[in-house]
């Protein structure tokens, strides 16, 4: 970003330990640190869910004439009142899924020097490492993470693209571009939803930005007592979450409990974001998430994020308000973005402050 003509994200996140390199220090009576260990409270109540209790999309079905408006309906609710759905039929290309997987599979097992040639640098949210560290008493999170601007082509920072893997660049370019498509696909179905032009919604989205942010979850034999993912909503858009191995994680706040959500092998798990929120008056929910860690399995997640454009303003759009009440202030893209990274993780509550009163 700061490299590239445009203005710094400039969000300071201190420098800790990698939590594979911590992991992979294990013995029969490890302990977990301290900084690890979540109080109970903030565990809360968890239901778990069977993947066909989440809402499932069907992109063929969108696509379908015969099946489409049905299908958009049915989209219109997950995005209303979950926030999240399970996207199957997407379409992307197996061998593009799969060779973005070994890949980051294959970077995350490099040893802890090589993946520090693409570090984080101070100032900025590209590279390996960690986000949201704002003090050194916080509880840490129990994963390390790999974050990247993918889309538009110019916005890449070719510093933090890994050379190792060698095949790293290439997988994430294809990959990179074929959720480009896929979430305009969506975005087009989402603008008829909200009874809008497609354009217009695409004018919201301007440039269509997109990064990703792969987090790697190592086992902990301690695995109730942490969390990988501290509860969030997502500052981004829209977010497409695809899980590597199935090995399942991810856990949605609803009515004050935890759902653990059980996705179907291959679907992405799709989920509207902040600016997302924002942009359709609060008709469409960024719903608070987290992940936990397994105990004997690593887990990994490649979270691909519609942005909203730095340069442009989030807000209500006059087509969704249509002369009605604007819930939600407007405001620039990079301040708001800004200010949820400094935020630290803190669930809903930034959001939040941006909500008008009544
Ligand atoms: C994220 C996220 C969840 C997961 O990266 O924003 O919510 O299961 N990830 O990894
Ligand atoms: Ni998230």
């Amino acid at each position: 970003m700061a490299s590239n003509g445009e203005e710094p994200v400039n969000v300071e996140s201190l420098q800790v330990e990698s939590v594979k390199a911590l992991a992979s220090q294990f013995s029969d009576q490890y302990e977990v640190p301290a900084r690890y260990v979540r109080p109970e409270f903030d565990m809360g109540e968890v239901v778990t869910k069977t993947s066909s209790e989440l809402p499932i999309i069907d992109l063929k079905k969108l696509q379908d004439p015969r099946f489409s408006e049905e299908e958009i309906t049915k989209l219109g609710s997950a995005c209303g009142q979950w926030g999240f759905f399970q996207l199957i039929n997407h379409g992307v290309d197996k061998e593009i899924i799969n060779n973005m997987k070994s890949n980051i599979r294959e970077f995350f097992r490099l040893p802890l020097e090589q993946k520090k040639a693409v570090a984080i640098a101070s100032n900025d949210i590209e590279g390996f490492g960690q986000h949201f560290v704002v003090s050194n008493d916080q509880k840490l999170d129990w994963a390390d993470l790999f974050f990247v601007n993918t889309q538009p082509v110019e916005r890449r920072n070719m510093k933090f693209w890994p050379t190792n893997p060698p095949t790293f660049r290439d997988a994430l370019d294809k990959y990179s571009s074929e959720l480009e498509k896929l979430a305009k696909y969506l975005l087009k179905f989402m603008a008829n939803d909200l009874g809008i032009e497609t354009e217009v919604l695409f004018s919201a989205f301007k440039e269509h930005p997109q990064c990703m942010r792969m987090n790697c979850y190592p086992p902990c034999p301690q695995a109730e007592k942490v969390l990988g993912l501290s509860a969030h909503t997502d500052g981004a858009a829209m977010t497409l979450l695809l899980q590597v191995d199935e090995v399942q994680g991810l856990q949605i706040r609803q009515d004050g409990k935890w759902l653990s959500v059980e996705a179907l092998p291959g679907a992405f798990v799709v989920n509207i974001g902040d600016a997302f929120e924002m942009f359709s008056n609060g008709k469409y929910k960024s719903i608070e998430h987290r992940a936990v860690v397994n105990a004997a399995k690593e887990r990994i997640s490649i979270a691909t994020f519609s942005m909203a454009p730095y340069s442009g303003m989030v807000g209500p759009l006059p087509e969704v308000v249509k002369g009605g009440k604007e819930n939600y202030k407007t405001m620039n893209y990079l301040e708001y973005f800004r200010g949820y990274l400094s935020a630290k993780l803190e669930g809903r509550s930034y959001l939040e402050t941006m909500r008008l009163s009544n």
